[in-house]
């Protein structure tokens, strides 16, 4: 245990501190590198230099002095990510203020707010393509992969039901953020849309393994049963545990059909067809068939399309 004497610690490594505050050390920055660029904030179009956030920042700090702002007073700061964050942070450190950062509620802000903006925050309003349009006396069975969002067949969703009891969602997130990196890694992220039928949705940001959201087709049906069975017979450094039961309990008819129904009164469009014919369709099926059908439809629903803007 290290006995802290000082109000800072310096950690291993050959890093000088630079023993002077921000205030001081940015005032540094912008004299020494005036032009270079300080700050890039795109979805707001702005590309400062130091120079133009010294000047942002001395603007706002004059605000604020003139609103009665002195030394020593603490003041919130509540906000979407934009540039006004950093002018703020900066401009009251300049005026030695104490910024009271309210950081816990800023990511759900930053998820909340701009949905206020938006018309509509449902993406098939807009592109009717990604919901299937199911014809009069159409199965479920009708629909093909690329088709649309559409409710899940009757031997998915008790999948769907196992994945839920033996908690798979608490190591795996079914929503894909709309960053480069997400984009690369797992594909078109999510929409709004593709969890418009999942009671409950399975998003969520716990990722001890990887997000599931477009797992269909990635792997044969093979590959699912080893992996679930033994995951590091497949790869090797898996934490993931094993599920060998799933092979041995059977799904039940009974069961999945008063699921359906209750899905149905909930709006998901099931038709009696649909819930009458369930019983047949599980009929002999394990956990493990189910496990694999759900999640091998995971992502497959909706065709996206790279050029469009679901999100606008
Ligand atoms: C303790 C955390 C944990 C739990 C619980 C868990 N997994 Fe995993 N899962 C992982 C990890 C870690 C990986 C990555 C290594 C691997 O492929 O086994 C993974 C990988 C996977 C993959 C392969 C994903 C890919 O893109 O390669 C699938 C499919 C999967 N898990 C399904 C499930 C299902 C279904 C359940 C519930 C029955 C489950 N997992 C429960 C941790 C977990």
């Amino acid at each position: 245990m290290i006995k802290l004497t000082k109000s800072y610690m310096t950690g291993e490594g050959s890093g000088q501190l630079l023993y002077e505050t921000i205030g001081t050390c940015f005032d540094r920055v912008v004299t020494q590198h005036p032009g270079n660029p300080a700050l890039i904030v795109r979805h707001q179009g702005v590309r400062w230099s130091y120079q133009e956030l010294k000047r942002q920042v001395d603007r706002l700090a004059t605000g604020l002095l003139a609103l009665g702002i002195e030394r020593g007073d603490r003041v919130g700061v509540w906000g979407p990510n934009s540039y006004e964050w950093v002018v703020y942070d900066l401009a009251l450190l300049d005026l030695e203020v104490t910024v009271v950062a309210l950081a816990l509620s800023v990511g759900g802000i930053v998820e909340i707010v701009p949905l206020f903006y938006m018309k509509s925050t449902m993406e098939h309003n807009a592109y009717p393509e990604v919901v299937w349009q199911r014809a009069e006396g159409q199965t479920l069975d009708d629909w093909q992969p690329g088709d649309g969002i559409r409710p899940y067949k009757a031997l998915e969703l008790a999948g769907r039901d196992v994945y839920q009891r033996e908690g798979c969602y608490l190591c795996h997130s079914q929503m894909i953020r709309p960053f480069r990196d997400e984009w690369l890694r797992y594909g078109h992220y999510s929409l709004a849309a593709e969890s418009k039928y999942d009671h409950p949705f399975q998003w969520g940001s716990k990722r001890t393994g990887p997000d599931l959201a477009r797992v269909g087709g990635k792997y044969s049906d093979d590959w699912h049963r080893k992996h679930l069975r033994a995951p590091r017979s497949v790869v090797p450094e898996s934490v993931m545990p094993n599920y060998p039961w799933l092979k041995d309990s059977l799904v039940d008819g009974a069961t999945i059909q008063a699921h359906m129904r209750g899905m149905q009164m909930i709006g998901v469009p099931y038709t009696d067809a649909d819930i009458e014919a369930a019983a047949a369709e599980v009929e002999g099926k394990t956990e493990e068939d189910a496990m694999v059908a759900y999640l091998q439809v995971l992502g497959t629903m909706a065709k996206l399309d790279e050029s469009k803007a679901y999100r606008e």
